[in-house]
């Protein structure tokens, strides 16, 4: 079996697929390994360091390969080399994104996408939105506070005492908690808001205050699945009511409020941030799904009145050096599950829900559920 690892083409995408770690296991199971070159050198990775590991390092290496691992989805041209009945495997974005999906399913190749990863136990070690999201949520912090003009924790000297910074963290799903602990660290102050009453607690522990509107609607705001309901517009009037008052004495707020398949929660308005002091920083997670904070623009730090708002992309990216290495381990515990260890050769077991959660497209045709035709659902 073959397995390439693509050089990633998107010129805002520094992560990479495999790390001289996980292709060792991959050779100790049995695949051969090429690598395209030059793929890790946005992650620190060196083609020396794949060659040493065991694999091949060259161009063209996704053609005619059995699996392809890549961090973003290919694009038309590159599917053209394509082998048919490949396994390729990456960060999708499926949604909305339905013609790419259809360019793939033309391509004859299995495309699974690593963010659809049912959230079971067994899975964990697979979940690329939580190894991802939790990079983020720390990242949030330290672009934050280095936008920030003051010291995040207090700090009582001769020349006299730095007030803690407040930080406020609106969504607190794997990077929001991430978000807490490491502000926390850095000895602020720190209060957080999610619609997903299991989160209180969470935020307790880390020492951080819950704020949330708590009527019969929060309690059941949650699907089987422990993700967010889009909430009622009632309910985000109180929200938004609530966090308008709050906001107003918040140094920096982040946030990372997502709802599966649609656009981001709008959360903070113009008016909430024109309330805020100058020199406060809001740091927008939610940015490339539409933003939680009016006026957030994508891969930019814009500034409103002395406010900051930053909307950085990939921000899981900008620490492209442990998220590479978190998203290949995912890969592999997920590829692990398909290869065959006496044949050595890739057995799909189409029954097993990890397959049937992530498998987009199969002998030509969009597979999933969420994504198929509805004549063929
Ligand atoms: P996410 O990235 O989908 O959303 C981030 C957070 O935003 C969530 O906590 C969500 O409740 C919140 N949110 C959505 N709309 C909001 C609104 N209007 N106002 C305030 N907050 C809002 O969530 P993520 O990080 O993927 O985590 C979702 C849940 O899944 C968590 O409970 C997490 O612990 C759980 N999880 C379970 C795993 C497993 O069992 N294998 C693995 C990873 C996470």
């Amino acid at each position: 079996m073959k397995i390439a690892i693509a050089a990633e083409t998107d010129p805002g995408e520094p992560r990479v697929a495999a790390t001289p770690d996980t292709v060792k296991k991959f050779v100790a199971l049995g695949a051969e390994v090429a690598v395209e070159q030059g793929a890790g050198i946005k992650s620190g990775i060196l083609d020396e360091d794949y060659k040493t590991a065991g694999a091949a390092v060259g161009s063209n290496v996704c053609d005619g390969a059995d699996v392809v691992l890549r961090v973003r989805r290919p694009s038309e041209a590159e599917l053209k080399s394509y082998k048919k009945g490949a396994a390729v495997i990456a960060i999708m974005d499926p949604y909305g994104n339905e013609a790419a999906l259809k360019a793939m399913a033309g391509a004859g190749v299995i495309a699974f996408a690593m963010e659809l990863m049912p959230r079971i136990t067994r899975a964990q070690s697979m979940d690329v939105l939580s190894s991802q999201a939790n990079l983020a949520g720390y990242r949030a912090v330290i672009d934050g506070s280095s936008e920030y003009g003051r010291a995040l924790p207090m700090m009582m000297t001769a020349a006299g005492t730095v007030p803690a910074a407040k930080v406020f963290v609106m969504g607190v799903g794997v990077a929001g908690l991430q978000a807490i602990a490491t502000a926390r660290r850095l000895g602020a102050i720190v209060t957080a808001t999610d619609v997903r009453p299991a989160v209180k607690e969470q935020v307790q522990s880390l020492g951080a205050k819950f704020i949330a509107v708590e009527d019969d609607e929060f309690k059941q705001a949650e699907t089987a699945g422990g993700y967010a309901k889009e909430m009622s517009k009632e309910y985000q009037a109180k929200q938004a009511a609530l966090v308008a008052e709050h906001i107003k004495k918040q140094d920096i707020v982040i946030t990372t409020a997502l709802i599966p398949g649609r656009p981001a929660p709008k959360l903070v308005s113009k008016d909430m941030v024109a309330s805020m002091r100058p020199g406060s920083v809001l740091v927008d997670l939610a940015v490339e799904r539409g933003g939680n904070v009016d006026g957030a623009k994508a891969g930019q730090v814009v500034e409103v009145n002395g406010v900051k708002i930053v909307g950085h992309n990939n921000m899981a990216g900008r620490l492209a050096a442990s998220a590479s290495a978190l998203y290949s381990k995912n890969l592999l515990t997920f590829l692990e599950t398909m290869i065959d260890k006496t044949t050595k050769a890739l057995a799909i077991n189409w029954d097993d829900e990890i397959v049937k959660g992530t498998a987009l497209t199969r002998d030509g045709a969009v597979i999933h559920p969420n994504f198929a035709p509805k004549s063929a659902a």
